[in-house]
């Protein structure tokens, strides 16, 4: 409780206020203590403030006295108080700068470096090859409906690759949800929803019930393409895959077509590339055989052809005006070409070495 006594306004009592108040702002030697004695001398239940309030209470003639010995009062308690926040907050800073320093000469142990993934890496590549022509990348779902995964792309009802034992389905099977089983539902879906001309690529994920060995594995990852305009043919694809084969396995490395069937390509072929270590030298040359494409001089790469009418139809485009192409294939099948990769579960294991193995493969 501030004290019953009436308030001392006399110079003696004031300059007494002003003393102490300097005196605790000098012996405080850090922020809470200046802010302690500093609520003790200027705040509100301080000497200084009762005497403020007391004011009202003097005859004229003095309250004006008073009133100019206490304005001066404050400014002075004020004054020192700033003078002194200022240099505790100088001294308080220069020991935090001291304390915290760090000696950025030590040597520091670093952690093993990481590396991404060959997969994640060749996929770009690979859709660079694109970009840098003006296409885009289009993405689509890996849970898929079963109606853009088979029956948009011109699969029949009782097609083979829809059996539970090829493809998996999401449960509950009257759903209609397969995980993607090839990255062509994205052909249906960039149909649909974006304006033509479309050229577009599509790498991502897609799902098998497949055995997991050397060479397959149940989740692996696809590069699609797809080009819908006026005027397009079996010469532009041809090109087009004889670019991405030069871009990716070096100069001279082209394509073949090798008739097929695909329900939503028509006419159809598979791509084979040209053996890019024998360069097709060892055909009918039993003194150099050649491992990679067992003397054949041509590998199987993926699958190709013109956009089937049926499918263009089917997601709304008049094929009186446009036609396409489109095509696809295994990125983990082209890493093992590419990168001399000769079993495909090294690239699930997510054995750091693998990936730091093929460190900086990509550009
Ligand atoms: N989707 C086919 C597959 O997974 C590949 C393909 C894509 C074929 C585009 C033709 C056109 O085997």
């Amino acid at each position: 409780m501030p004290s019953e006594q009436p308030a001392d306004l006399s110079p003696a009592a004031i300059d007494r206020m002003v003393a102490e108040a300097l005196a605790a702002f000098a012996a405080a030697s850090s922020g809470a203590e200046l802010k302690a004695a500093r609520a003790a001398h200027a705040g509100e239940r301080s000497p200084l403030s009762l005497a403020n309030r007391a004011i009202g209470t003097l005859p004229g003639p003095e309250r004006k006295d008073a009133g100019q010995r206490l304005g001066a009062a404050r400014a002075a308690i004020n004054t020192a108080l700033s003078a002194r926040e200022a240099e505790i907050g100088a001294a308080e800073l220069q020991q935090r700068l001291i304390d915290e320093r760090i000696d950025v000469t030590l040597p520091v142990e670093l952690g093993p470096e990481g590396a991404r993934h060959p997969i994640t890496a060749l996929i770009d590549l690979m859709s660079d090859v694109f970009l840098d022509m003006g296409w885009e990348v289009a993405e689509g779902p890996e849970a898929e409906g079963e109606w853009l995964n088979f029956d948009a792309l011109n699969f029949t009802p009782e097609h083979p690759a829809r059996f539970t034992s090829d493809t998996l389905f999401v449960a509950p099977l009257e759903n209609h949800v397969v995980l993607r089983t090839h990255t062509s539902p994205v052909q249906a879906r960039s149909m649909l929803t974006r304006e033509l001309p479309i050229y577009v690529v599509c790498p991502g994920k897609v799902y098998r019930a497949d055995e997991f060995d050397a060479t397959h594995v149940p989740v692996f990852h696809q590069l699609e393409g797809l080009v819908v305009d006026k005027g397009i043919t079996l010469a532009h694809l041809k090109g087009t895959l004889d670019h991405l084969a030069s871009s990716m396995f070096g100069d001279g490395i082209e394509t073949r077509m090798r008739p097929h069937y695909f329900p939503f390509t028509e006419p159809s072929a598979e791509v084979d590339l040209k053996c890019f270590v024998c360069h097709g030298a060892s055909v009918g040359n039993p003194d150099a055989p050649c491992r990679t494409c067992k003397s054949q001089g041509w590998i199987e790469w993926g699958g190709c052809g013109v956009v089937n009418p049926r499918v263009l139809t089917a997601c709304g485009i008049d094929t009186d005006v446009y036609s396409g192409f489109a095509f696809g294939m295994g990125i983990e099948r082209t890493l093992m070409f590419r990168n001399n990769a000769a079993d495909m579960r090294d690239m699930v294991e997510g054995d750091v070495r693998f990936s730091r193995s093929l460190k900086g493969m990509a550009r």
